[in-house]
């Protein structure tokens, strides 16, 4: 998704902003450009492609100079990736430079009008009419507060905004409505950020823009602004991650290294919960008692978190014995759903941005519910927004295809179950005890399945070239094929589909003959046996089958071709190991294809926009 830099302060701003934007590049881009502002004017080189096209480019003509700027990485939405829609987009006169993030919903109806005016535009974007109101707005009143809050008067929709303005040479100014923005703060001058990562090694000390604000940035201090104009105090929220957690650390990919943190990131997300026997959830307000009167959970989230919510509708209800809805958040927010001020509304999003759960996340509000955010981010909109907020303390996590972050709601949701049985009285001591003693040895288990990765390698290589890879299971094994299908498909592009194994039968087993792979999760010992027929099935039509079942059981006696071993575990937490061969799998397949897998096509890492 589109990302946002600014830098203003005693250096040259030209290499700050593309140092802070290559430490975006992981959102995924397709366009990037930078300006500057100096006495001669603003500076502008933007270009369709990767950073290294725009390096190229400055290398060729030279830096642009000035103390003061802004840049962008860009995923076209409105108009096709190309120079021209590139970001940053001047207004016609060449008086002011903007940046955007989201989406601007009326720009057709703002252009017409600006165009009428004899307004003449570039691009496709809807951005560009940000940049041509405001500078319009600032030539009449002379003054950048009022010029951007009676802009952001006229603009619907989502936006983060980072302008600077030839009339206002010691200005860089930043606004928020919708998407994230931050602002950095140091002594050697201060910062604009859609994201985190960008700022880390300038500065670790930053404001959060709230919805409206708008940030007038200075380079020797920061004035924060309701988007009425009037001054807002702001407190610096110190970033606990290192800049060495946000790199590569010797990893040839975001997401290997991400894969190889599951036990660390297991053990920092369980850790500060457990003490003396017990699970401790009091910091997300989920007492004994508040739990034991919950009625109904409904979960909501998009992708990866929406898999790692099935599994925890599965536990909760297993355990708790209480009734849980489930959904994706972009078809609850529009299905009208049925709420009561009595659910218990869960969140999971590992980014704390998704706007399609941000607005599910509103509408329970609206209607009276509580809210628990399971998310990554601290300091996030959606942390923000919700009543209680348990975070999985996976760290920055970098490449588009989640996998730490998975793990990590999972294991927040398990705690959530187990603690609504015990605090509901549904799990007898004995057995509340064997689960908390089980949930400690997870970490080390993980870290045994990552002991060797030369299966996963050698069944990538084997097919990789395959046209259709399905995955298949049962209970939670279904929920896990669901993950496991996603992750390769996303950054292998090999087509891929999961199913429950027992709907094969009703349709799917017609794409089944020679050769075709078929991965089956098989750790839920309850349903083995029908497990075990569903895989025969599709063997018996040709089907080469992988399992991904415990090390001491026996499915693949005459059934599999290949094994994919995991240590066993208690069948509620097989989704945690099981899912680690598969991410691995995913990895090496896109590797054996040639594809970089920290960033697949047509894909952001936080999708801000519906
Ligand atoms: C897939 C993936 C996405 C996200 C989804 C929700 O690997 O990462 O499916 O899970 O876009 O994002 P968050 O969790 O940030 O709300």
């Amino acid at each position: 998704m589109c990302g946002i830099v600014g830098y203003i302060g005693p250096e040259g701003a030209a290499p700050i902003l593309m140092d802070e934007l290559s430490r975006l590049e992981y959102r995924g881009y397709d366009s990037a450009g930078i300006v500057t502002l100096d006495g001669d004017g603003l500076h502008l080189v933007k270009t369709r492609g990767k950073l290294q096209v725009l390096r190229d480019r400055l290398a060729r003509d030279g830096e642009p100079k000035g103390n003061l700027g802004i840049g962008h990485t860009r995923w076209a939405t409105h108009g096709a990736p190309s120079d021209v829609n590139a970001h940053p987009h001047l207004d016609d006169q060449g008086r002011v430079a903007v940046v955007h993030n989201g989406i601007i919903e009326n720009y057709q109806s703002l252009r017409r009008e600006l165009e009428k005016e004899g307004c003449v535009f570039r691009s496709q974007t809807d951005s560009e009419v940000v940049s041509q109101l405001l500078a319009r707005r600032l030539e009449k009143c002379g003054d950048l507060l009022e010029a951007l809050t009676s802009t952001m008067g006229r603009l619907r929709g989502a936006y983060a905004l980072g302008v600077v303005a030839k009339a206002c040479p010691g200005t860089l100014a930043a606004a928020r409505k919708g998407s994230p923005l931050v602002v950095g703060l140091s002594d050697h001058g201060n910062y604009i950020a859609s994201d985190i990562p960008a700022l880390l090694p300038y500065t670790r000390k930053v404001y959060l823009l709230d919805e409206g604000e708008i940030a007038l940035v200075y380079a020797d201090h920061v004035e924060v602004y309701s988007e009425w104009g009037e001054p807002v105090e702001k407190k610096v929220y110190e970033v606990t991650w290192s800049v060495d957690a946000a790199e590569r650390g010797g990893y040839k990919h975001f997401m290997l290294k991400e894969i190889f943190e599951q036990p660390r990131a297991i053990r920092d997300t369980l850790n500060p919960r457990l003490r003396d026997g017990r699970i401790h959830l009091e910091e997300a307000g989920l007492t004994d008692e508040y739990l034991a009167q919950v009625k109904r959970v409904v979960l909501i989230a998009c992708g990866t978190a929406s898999h790692a919510s099935l599994v925890g509708r599965a536990a909760i209800e297993q355990l708790a014995r209480v009734p849980v809805e489930w959904d994706v958040a972009s078809e609850f927010r529009y299905r009208d759903p049925i709420l009561s001020p009595d659910d218990l509304l869960v969140v999971v999003s590992q980014s704390g941005e998704t706007a399609d759960t941000l607005a599910a996340l509103r509408l329970a509000k609206e209607n009276g519910c509580k809210v628990l955010a399971i998310t990554n981010v601290v300091g996030s909109t959606i942390a923000r927004e919700a009543d209680r907020v348990l975070y999985t303390w996976a760290g920055p996590e970098i490449a588009v295809a989640s996998t730490k972050a998975y793990l990590t709601q999972l294991l927040c949701l398990y705690l959530v179950a187990i603690e609504m049985a015990s605090a509901k009285g549904r799990l007898d001591a004995a057995t509340y005890d064997r689960y908390i003693r089980e949930l400690q040895t997870l970490s080390d288990k993980a870290q045994t399945v990552l002991t060797s990765t030369t299966a996963e390698q050698e069944l990538a290589k084997r097919f990789c070239h395959s046209r259709d890879i399905f995955f298949i299971g049962r209970g939670l094994d279904y929920a896990a094929a669901m993950e496991a299908s996603l992750k390769l498909k996303e950054i292998s592009y090999i087509h891929s589909e999961a199913m429950a194994s027992g709907e094969l039968k009703h349709g799917t087993i017609a794409l089944i003959e020679d050769g075709v792979p078929v991965v089956a999760l098989s750790t839920q010992g309850a349903v083995a046996e029908k497990l075990h027929s569903n895989i025969r099935a599709v063997k018996a039509r040709g089907a080469v089958v992988v399992c991904i079942a415990y090390g001491d059981s026996s499915v693949e006696d005459g059934v599999a071709d290949y094994v994919l071993y995991i240590p066993r575990t208690d069948d509620l937490f097989a989704p945690l190991l099981s899912i680690i061969p598969a991410q691995l799998f995913a990895y090496y397949c896109a590797i054996e294809r040639g594809y970089d897998p920290d960033k697949p096509r047509n894909l952001a890492k936080s999708v801000t926009v519906e």
